[in-house]
């Protein structure tokens, strides 16, 4: 049985960190629109540049264009998909709704990713990401065991995010809470939300998801 899951918070939530483990540990297919508009941006187009720009300043790109990408993706699931940091807005909310159906399958838990804005800041100031793979480390949290060599494929390409300063955050921060947090009570009406707690340590957290996962999937084996 496929299972899809939404990885729901704010920017520094972990969503990406959560992502990885669940592409290892469960098959799943990560679709992270955020990792989607950096390859957009690095490809040199036009719609790339414009991209780059709106992303620099930490607003949210248009409906359009996130909901297009997501379309194009649909058709390569294996074992469901994660999707992260989409949707972000109603309307990419709506639209999800629509993709799944045309598919054939549907959204089986959202999980709200908790943390509060003090630790949001040290985790994005601290982040850096590798290039080669898209390992996600922190300077305090998560550093590499060589300095400057990532863990898992040694690459030395280790890269921060250019919308990873402290301005960029303030207003990424107010278009989630704005625009993104409006989703909360969305999926909480349509009975599939499920709140996590982001401060916990890495493991932790991938323990109360890998939890919520098993709750979704002996449900549908059991007799309805
Ligand atoms: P996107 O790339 O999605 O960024 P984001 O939502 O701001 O989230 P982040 O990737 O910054 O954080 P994360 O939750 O993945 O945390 P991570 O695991 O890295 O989007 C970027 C931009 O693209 C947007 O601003 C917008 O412009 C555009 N965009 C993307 N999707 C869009 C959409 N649908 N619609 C419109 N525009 C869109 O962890 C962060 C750090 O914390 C790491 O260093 C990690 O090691 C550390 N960490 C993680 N978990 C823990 C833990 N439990 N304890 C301690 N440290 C931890
Ligand atoms: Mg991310």
């Amino acid at each position: 049985m496929a299972i899809n899951i939404i990885l729901l918070g704010p920017p520094g939530a972990g969503k990406g960190t959560q992502a990885r483990r669940l592409i290892e540990e469960r098959g799943l297919v990560q679709l992270s629109t955020g990792d989607m508009l950096r390859e957009a941006r690095s490809s040199g187009t036009e719609m790339g540049q414009r991209v780059a720009e709106v992303m620099d300043r930490g607003e949210l790109v248009t409906d359009d264009i996130v909901i297009g990408l997501i379309r194009e993706k649909l058709g390569q699931g294996g074992e469901g998909f994660i999707f992260d940091g989409f949707p972000r807005t109603l309307p990419q909310a709506d639209a999800l709704q629509a993709l799944m159906a045309e598919i054939g399958q549907r959204i089986d838990a959202v999980i709200e990713m908790r943390v509060d804005d003090a630790a949001l800041v040290s985790r994005i100031s601290g982040r850096f990401t590798c290039g080669n793979c898209g390992e996600v480390y922190h300077d305090v949290t998560k550093p590499t065991k060589r300095p400057g060599v990532c863990d898992v494929c040694g690459s030395a390409d280790l890269r921060r995010r250019a919308d990873d300063n402290e301005e960029s955050l303030r207003t990424r921060l107010m278009e989630y809470y704005k625009k993104t947090s409006p989703l909360i009570g969305y999926y909480h009406c349509k009975g599939n939300l499920t709140p996590v707690d982001g401060l916990a340590e890495i493991d932790e957290v991938a323990a109360e998801i890998a939890g919520v996962l098993d709750r979704v999937r002996d449900r549908g084996f059991s007799p309805a």
